[in-house]
């Protein structure tokens, strides 16, 4: 992957193919405009007061420089207006400058720090540029494009150390988004529960972490019925997969348990799914991705704090030893569950994995990620994860972060109401509430797996992967979109900071 450093700017020195300068909407200047070349100046002046150049968000100009100074070419980058400028913005248009610059077929080029020196601005930058430069091509013969730009410089007005780390954790950070992103863009074909499993298997090989994976007869005698019953259906076998990773150097912390949905492939079993966009399908694995993912960004950073990852995965599949619709199971906490919609698995899975999780490793705090509800994309559309849970503090956190990330999350409420849509005739819960209010009455579903721990559940159907809705950003990319990462791995961070080590 590409490494992005940081760099204390001299411009009147450095040598690059490309220099990015960004400059605010209605602004005649822009930060070190004195060391440009002098005549390299005035023509970009002239641009800015002819309005040639209005520096509108995400638009972009490419000037030669003609041998006159170090860079060969400058672009100018539209920051937009300068009170509407946030973190998100720095990372969009980072991202923007990146992809026009790959256009140029460069190795390398520079970008000089968009507005006041800052971790947060170093930061979203560093992730503007690595994100926008992944592409998934592992199944084409010709990749694109053929040349692949392999380090960026932000130029920054200070050469304090601070920044450099600020960027070597950026780094990190995407790496392990990327990582979520090649995992969750797997076709099916490719990527069974098995494989899921050697993947974490890897992981925590390379990282030195504890991992065990829990096969059908073990699940079994677990009773672990959910993800047994699930599984069923399919010639693939499922797998529980539990990654431990211990970073504080107090053995005995509270692990935070982070639970992933991975359906590598939801049919909807004997519920079939209509075949229109079935193929979107294999995304279904991607709360799954997050997790794995969300581990080994803290396992690569050495953070302090303590994470047991939790992946219950399966495919979901019809045929003759499917589950059917009025089967009742028995979850791994012994209540019973009437199945009425085998297309509502998601939360059988989940189910037996919270439950299990919680007994196991008594965490200090829960945190669910899953392609869980299609009602969750109608609630909020495809731009914003619904989250639920129990607890507050936890989910205020979450929701600031997420603010920051610019990975949107907003909460949708737990009444009391909504328990009485999953009661079942014939066993203590059913596995689907109706139509009104679908992503909460999943969220209910789960709330009977969890005891009185702070838990959260974050419904990402609609940010897993670019869909029909999407906001197209620089920096997201057709396909797996590794939502989630980034907030999860700053909450870890945000914690490991407030800990005496
Ligand atoms: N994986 C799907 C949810 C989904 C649908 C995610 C579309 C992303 C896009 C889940 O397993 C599912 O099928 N849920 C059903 C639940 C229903 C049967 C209660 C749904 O949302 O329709
Ligand atoms: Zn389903
Ligand atoms: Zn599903």
């Amino acid at each position: 992957m590409v490494q992005v450093k940081v760099e204390k700017a001299k411009i009147d020195q450095k040598q690059t193919p490309l220099l990015v300068i960004g400059v605010f909407e209605g602004e005649q200047d822009f930060p070190h405009s004195k060391e440009l070349d002098s005549a390299v100046y005035s023509s970009i002046r002239e641009m800015l007061e002819n309005k040639e150049f209005r520096g509108t968000f995400g638009s972009s100009i490419v000037v030669y420089t003609l041998g006159k100074g170090p860079m060969k070419k400058i672009m100018l980058l539209g920051l937009g207006k300068r009170e509407k400028f946030t973190n998100e913005s720095a990372r969009i248009c980072a991202g923007k400058a990146t992809r026009k610059a790959r256009e140029l077929e460069i190795k390398e080029f520079s970008m000089l720090q968009f507005s006041n020196l800052d971790e947060g601005l170093v930061e979203a930058m560093t992730e503007g540029i690595a994100l926008a430069l992944y592409s998934f091509d592992k199944y084409k013969e010709a990749k694109v494009p053929a040349t692949k730009i392999e380090e960026v410089t932000i130029l920054i007005n200070s050469d304090s150390l601070r920044f450099q780390s600020v960027a070597e954790k950026a780094n990190l950070i995407v790496e392990a988004v990327n990582f979520a992103r090649d995992i969750g863009n797997l076709p099916p074909n490719d990527c069974p529960p098995a494989h899921l499993a050697s993947i974490a298997v890897s992981l925590a090989q390379d990282y030195g972490m504890n991992v065990r994976v829990m096969d059908r007869y073990e699940l079994e005698n677990m009773g672990m019925g959910g993800i047994v019953a699930v599984g069923k259906g399919s010639n693939n076998p499922p797998k529980l997969i539990v990654l431990e990773y211990t970073g504080a150097s107090d053995l005995q912390q509270k692990p935070y348990l982070l639970v992933g949905k991975a359906v590598t492939f939801d049919t909807g079993g004997i519920s079939i799914k209509p075949s229109e966009k079935m193929d979107e399908m294999k995304f279904d694995k991607c709360g799954g991705c997050t997790v794995l993912a969300v581990i080994r960004a803290v396992a690569s950073m050495k953070l302090a704090v303590n994470v047991v990852g939790i992946v219950p995965s399966v495919e979901n599949m019809p045929s003759a030893t499917s589950y059917r619709p009025g089967d009742i199971i028995r979850m791994y906490n012994g209540k019973s569950v009437e199945v009425l919609n085998t297309d509502a698995e998601g939360r059988m899975i989940l189910a037996d994995a919270l439950a299990y999780g919680i007994v196991t490793h008594s965490p200090k705090a829960v945190i669910d990620l899953a392609t869980l509800t299609g009602a969750a994309v109608i609630a909020l559309g495809a731009n914003v994860a619904a989250v639920v849970g129990s607890n507050k503090q936890l989910i205020d956190r979450l929701r600031k972060l997420s603010d920051k990330t610019g990975e949107k999350m907003w909460e949708l409420p737990l009444y009391d109401e909504y328990h009485e849509q999953i009661k079942s005739t014939y066993a203590d819960i059913k596995n689907i509430g109706g139509r009104p209010g679908g992503a909460i009455t999943a969220a209910a579903f789960l709330s009977n797996f969890v005891n009185d721990v702070p838990w959260v559940h974050i419904d990402i159907a609609g940010t897993a992967w670019m869909q029909e809705g999407t906001h197209e950003k620089s920096y997201n990319h057709k396909g797996a979109s590794g939502f989630g990462v980034r907030t999860l791995v700053k909450l870890l961070m945000e914690d490991e900071k407030q800990l005496p080590t």
